[in-house]
């Protein structure tokens, strides 16, 4: 494939590259630029299409980075902007292509526009930017709606004057570092797509669309009423309200006047299909994260319900399905898949982290669940690290954690910290050779040196031979990526599904077995791969996927 490809998105891997945990070139203890660009060799090898990179813009990491100061420049902890085109040279000579993380919800509040409305005052055009109003109660100490924080507490901050006199509340739906902007305002419009534009110039290839479906506020930003407005149909008076589509025509229209055209993966956690899919009309974003399949319990039903589901609702509209298992906010799927079955519905590591966990069959469902997103029609994501078989760490000591979950729960939720740990690169060096010195910013656990790249280099059965084998034999095969899914019949407890090529090429087949016991392989079958070894009899164990030809 090549970059100038126009639909590459329909049936790309996309690798998503956290950068502060991914490679540290200049042994500060955090990842960066000149990290990843020394590492690009590892996933062009890998066999990846396209890299995703969370925020690299300026941000004093209240949230990781998605809470941006400066939306066209390059934190310097990371780097700066030569350095950010040389690594899309880079990866583009390589026919890598480059996704940059787009936060359109809030800001930091240290961008300029939020100063400056904090200085100007109440009833200032500065503060129309944002959502300020007046408290409510005599003196207005209490806020002016029921709306809560996606972290904990409540969504709003209220600001305390320099002479010590508080006055109004600001609204952030996720930090208090993090204020909502204002979308009804014109400026805020057309500096977003100053951003998308300075960055698509520099050869981008698309974003992702952070929290792309709470955007859009109800007007009187009401309170939120059990069974009145709180389900998610379109009358909630911040989820996945009908005007963000507006918002994502323009940006369409944007990203179409480039050539090859721009393209867009909205982070939207919707979980009707069918209103996931209207972020996804022809004239909208291209493709959007289904999470249903992520959150998908480990049994046969769930998982074809769900990707049946993504599946039918984005055909209507012309869209691929985008699968994914893990990334920096959701609890690593091996470690996700060490539980009972039922576990893997919650997503985050305090959902599961007070269930029993045996982490090899985690590892080896973890395997299979791969094989079977790799087979599916669409587009996958990968999340560094699961090319090496990482765990969550469960354990970082409290007082090294860093998400703002952690303060906003009133330290009761660990939060998103155990997915986000330094890469392990070479099990014999310090810091597993994460960069040429320093401590990483997150520890590291004992058990990385086993899956550190080196280690899994050397070892044919590790779980980066597995990625890479499955990369390479889904980029030659043509009934792979696009095309159509048929279900066939097996065995109780399995999933099979059979692959064709929009040209009508056949003769793949996937078959997982998620029930209990082994089943036989369907007579005339050559296994192409396998997440792991077959019964003594030739049969496919508990737990095991198997890519099939005949
Ligand atoms: C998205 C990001 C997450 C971030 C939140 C607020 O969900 O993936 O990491 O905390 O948005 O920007």
């Amino acid at each position: 494939m090549s970059v100038h490809e126009q639909d590459w998105w329909r049936n790309a891997v996309v690798y998503q590259v956290y950068i502060r945990s991914f490679a540290d070139g200049n042994g500060d203890g955090t990842g960066d630029l000149a990290g990843l660009r020394s590492r690009l060799d590892h996933l062009a090898r890998l066999g990846v299409d396209a890299i995703w990179i969370n925020p690299w813009y300026p941000s004093p990491l209240a949230d990781g980075g998605y809470d941006v100061a400066d939306y066209r420049a390059i934190n310097p902890m990371f780097g700066d902007t030569a350095q950010a085109e040389a690594l899309i040279a880079e990866a583009h000579a390589r026919d890598i292509r480059v996704l940059l993380d787009i936060v359109p919800n809030h800001h930091s509040d240290e961008h300029v526009w939020f100063r400056q409305a904090l200085a100007a005052g109440p009833g200032s055009p500065e503060r129309e930017r944002y959502l300020f109003r007046d408290g409510r109660g005599e003196n207005g100490e209490l806020p002016p709606n029921n709306w809560e924080s996606m972290f904990g507490g409540p969504a709003w901050e209220r600001v305390v004057a320099p002479d010590g006199t508080p006055e109004q509340w600001y609204l952030h739906l996720f930090d208090i570092r993090q204020p909502d902007v204002n979308w009804e305002h014109p400026e805020v419009r057309a500096d977003f797509e100053e951003t998308l534009r300075f960055w698509f110039d520099r050869g981008v290839d698309g974003f992702r669309v952070d929290v792309a479906n709470s955007m859009v506020k109800e007007p009187g930003l009401p309170d939120i009423v059990e069974g009145v407005n709180d389900a998610q149909d379109g009358g909630h008076p911040y989820l996945d309200r009908d005007g963000v589509h507006d918002i994502f025509r323009s940006w369409r229209r944007i990203g179409d006047a480039y050539d090859p055209p721009r393209v867009f993966v909205a982070e939207a956690w919707v979980p009707d299909p069918q209103r996931l899919a209207r972020y996804l009309r022809p004239d909208e974003l291209q493709t959007a994260f289904s999470f249903n399949f992520l959150t998908a319990a480990w049994l046969a039903e769930d998982l074809r319900d769900n990707i049946d589901d993504a599946i039918a609702e984005n055909t209507r509209v012309g869209a691929p399905a985008t699968w994914v298992l893990s990334n920096h906010d959701v609890c690593r799927h091996p470690s996700r898949l060490a539980r009972k079955p039922e576990a893997g519905r919650g997503w985050n590591l305090d959902d599961v982290i007070a269930l029993p966990a045996d982490p090899e069959l985690g590892l080896c469902r973890a395997r299979a669940a791969t094989l079977l997103m790799l087979a599916l029609p669409g587009t996958a994501y990968l999340y560094q690290g699961e090319e090496l078989g990482l765990p969550e760490v469960e354990d970082i000591p409290t007082d090294r954690l860093d998400d703002p979950t952690w303060e906003l729960s009133g330290h009761t939720l660990r939060g998103r910290d155990g997915c986000r740990v330094p890469l392990p690169w070479a099990a014999g060096e310090p810091g597993f050779g994460f960069g040429p010195s320093g401590t990483p910013w997150l520890p590291q656990p004992e058990v990385f040196a086993r899956h550190a790249a080196d280690v899994q280099e050397a070892d044919p059965e590790s779980v980066l031979h597995l990625y890479r084998d499955a990369l390479a034999i889904r980029r030659a095969h043509p009934a792979l990526g696009g095309g159509a899914l048929t279900w066939q019949e097996s065995p109780e407890g399995t999933l099979a599904l059979a692959r064709t090529s929009d040209s009508g090429d056949g003769g793949f087949t996937c078959l997982v077995n998620v029930s209990s016991a082994p089943v036989s392989l369907p007579e005339d079958a050559e296994v192409m791969l396998s997440s792991g070894p077959l019964t003594a009899r030739g049969e496919v164990p508990a737990d095991t996927a198997v890519w099939l030809r005949h």
